[in-house]
């Protein structure tokens, strides 16, 4: 939740730090700071509560002592409100030693009470100046800085990524993570660290994810990286696959416009290289035939919008594969004894790859020994690395906290999938499975075309931008684009909204229609969906009656929507399960731009945070 980063090299830390911050902002923005030994050996810290303007406004007025070791954090907070004096870095050892902390420190009472009993004051109500000071006892004992830091991770319950460095020791930064991420950036006579790689792509292209219950010691011209117990770990670099442009606005007014741009090219990306005449083989899953034969169901696990992509998912691929699939938030499925066994797959959904819930069912899942695959956006996540296979999802960074070019992503990886699948176990002919692998290469033209004429739906979210509630219906593949289109309402817009089945209208949620209350309705092709699409105009008359204002989402010239709806947008002619795709392009723009007509931040709605790594 909170965004990290640490560097040893030359003068330019301080541009190192906040460049670093500026993209890990979306991780976590209600304060920010950062720690720089200057070159007479001085420790200075600056930190400030708010956005990381304000500390950015606070290093212009009153600039900080150039040096070449340094870390800095933004936080979301979790111990002790968004305050000046809560705000990272914290100290240790008498303002000699900086620590900062992503995670929570669950035994935190109990290490705080055995210092106060010791003598320590505290200056903050945070779990890590618990740390900072337990390190610095540590150091003055042993005078060894990764002994104690060492010592101390070890004592430590909880999720952390820590960074820490004193100011004995000038070109140090040591670092340790369990079930938070931190990468290395390695670099030319200067090293980085990250909570992602976005931290320091501007620099190197060249990262090292580091493992779990793992330490790293870096310096100029080393980087070290051990286990808690201080044995040495074989380390093995990555290339970063996109460069730090893509990790910029470029000229669009918020990241979550150019993220929604992004998407015609998030889907292509992702079916890159993975279509081989006109069938799809995923490189990444070569050799996993026998177990795709063996396995007799498939639960798919994820949070929020990657969840509402897992539950597209299972339509598409019980469709294809013939194989029963269910979807479970992650967060409910490990505490519910659910029965799974050696031929259960369970495929995590994860842009990140660090949602806490999300790895902690992983792990269960694999403990309990089923199969895991995991379908990430992000290159040596901790989730991939601890799946037994991976299918990573092309969207680049995604830096909205918003998630948009991800999901229709994580969709398209979901229907590869199935695609593979049903051609691993002949459940498809070859000419069928081909006329899906033409219609899914189609989608990123189609969703271009509806992007391109997205001026209607910005006019309708400026007249409903004083709307109390709006409510959203789909059926089907429509039902899960239903729940999206909710959810980026209330999270940009901070309106209630509620998505529903179509068919679960008339047995309680009917209750809500009064006279001018907005209701999005998924409509299906008529076409493709011949015994559905009546239904959900049924649906639309009978709210109607009672006087929902209604605003469908439509195949284009669907002839039996026009009388029946208030307004209607027209996506492309597709498939029916290639719709969502298609379907859920306009309600993206439409959260964005009604939030816009607040004067909300999109990027950054409030209370929430990108990579949510705290249970
Ligand atoms: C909503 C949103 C969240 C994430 C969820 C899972 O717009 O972004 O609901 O989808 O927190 O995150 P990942 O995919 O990183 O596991």
């Amino acid at each position: 939740m909170c965004g990290i980063v640490g560097y040893v090299g030359n003068d330019k830390t301080v541009d190192v730090l906040m460049g670093g911050l500026k993209r890990l902002e979306y991780r976590g923005y209600d304060s920010a700071g950062i720690a720089v030994l200057d070159a007479t050996g001085s420790l200075n810290t600056r930190k400030r509560a708010g956005k990381l303007a304000v500390l950015t406004e606070d290093l212009a007025a009153n600039p900080i002592a150039p040096g070449s070791t340094g870390i800095g954090h933004t936080r979301w907070a979790t111990h002790g409100g968004p305050t000046d004096r809560n705000a990272h870095p914290h100290l240790g050892d008498e303002g000699r030693l900086a620590l900062i902390h992503n995670g929570i420190i669950e035994n935190f009472a109990e290490l705080r009470a055995e210092l106060l009993a010791d003598g320590f004051t505290f200056e903050s109500d945070t779990d890590t100046e618990i740390a900072a000071v337990l390190i610095g006892r540590e150091y003055r004992s042993t005078g060894d800085l990764t002994e104690a830091f060492r010592r101390v991770v070890a004592r430590l319950d909880g999720a952390f990524t820590l960074l820490a460095m004193h100011q004995d020791l000038p070109g140090v930064v040591i670092g340790a993570r369990r079930n938070s991420p931190l990468v290395i950036g390695l670099g030319d006579g200067e090293n980085f660290l990250g909570s992602d790689v976005a931290a320091f792509v501007q620099y190197t292209q060249r990262a090292v994810a580091i493992g779990q219950d793992q330490m790293v010691v870096i310096t100029p011209d080393d980087v070290t990286v051990t286990d808690f117990s201080g044995n040495h770990v074989v380390t093995e670099p990555f290339e970063i696959q996109w460069d730090a442009s893509a990790a910029d606005k470029g000229g669009w007014s918020s990241f979550m416009a150019k993220e929604i741009s992004e998407e015609p090219d998030a889907v292509a990306n992702t079916i890159r290289g993975r279509v081989d005449g006109g069938q799809v083989v995923i490189p990444e899953l070569a050799g996993l035939d026998e177990l795709f034969l063996d396995i007799n169901r498939i639960v798919i696990i994820a949070c929020g919008t990657a969840a509402y992509a897992g539950t597209v998912g299972t339509y598409a691929i019980e469709r294809w594969a013939g194989i029963p699939v269910t979807v479970e938030l992650s967060h409910e499925f490990r505490y519910r004894d659910p029965v799974i066994d050696a031929r259960t797959l369970v495929i995590s959904v994860s842009q990140s790859g660090e949602t806490m819930d999300t790895l902690m069912a992983v792990r269960f899942a694999s403990e309990s020994g089923a199969k895991t695959l995991s379908i990430c956006n992000t290159q040596g996540a901790t989730i991939a690395r601890e799946s037994d296979a991976v299918v990573y999802t092309h969207a680049g960074p995604e830096v909205a906290v918003a998630s948009t070019k991800a999901f229709t992503a994580q969709i398209t990886a979901l229907y590869l999938f199935g695609l593979h699948l049903a051609r691993v176990r002949g459940t498809q002919t070859p000419q069928f499975l081909a006329a899906q692998v033409e219609e899914l290469q189609a989608v990123p033209d189609k969703i271009a075309s509806i992007l391109g004429a997205s001026e209607k739906i910005a006019q309708l979210a400026h007249w409903m931008a004083d709307s109390r509630a709006v409510l959203f219906l789909g059926r089907h593949v429509g039902y899960p684009i239903a729940l999206e289109g909710a959810l980026k309402l209330k999270e940009l817009a901070y309106i209630h909204a509620e998505g529903f089945a179509g068919g679960e209208l008339k047995h309680g949620p009917i209750a809500l229609i009064e006279p001018g209350q907005p209701v999005f309705v998924v409509v299906p092709s008529p076409r493709g969906s011949a015994i559905l699409h009546p239904k959900v105009i049924s649906t639309i008359e009978e709210i109607r009656a009672r006087g929902a204002r209604v605003i469908a989402i439509a195949e284009q010239g669907d002839a039996a929507v026009l009388p029946s709806a208030d307004e209607v947008i027209p996506i492309p002619l597709a498939g029916p399960l290639f719709e969502p795709l298609l379907a859920v392009i306009p309600l993206h723009i439409f959260a964005m731009e009604l939030a816009t007509a607040k004067g909300l931040d999109v990027d950054q709605p409030r209370n929430l945070a990108k990579s949510v790594t705290v249970e």
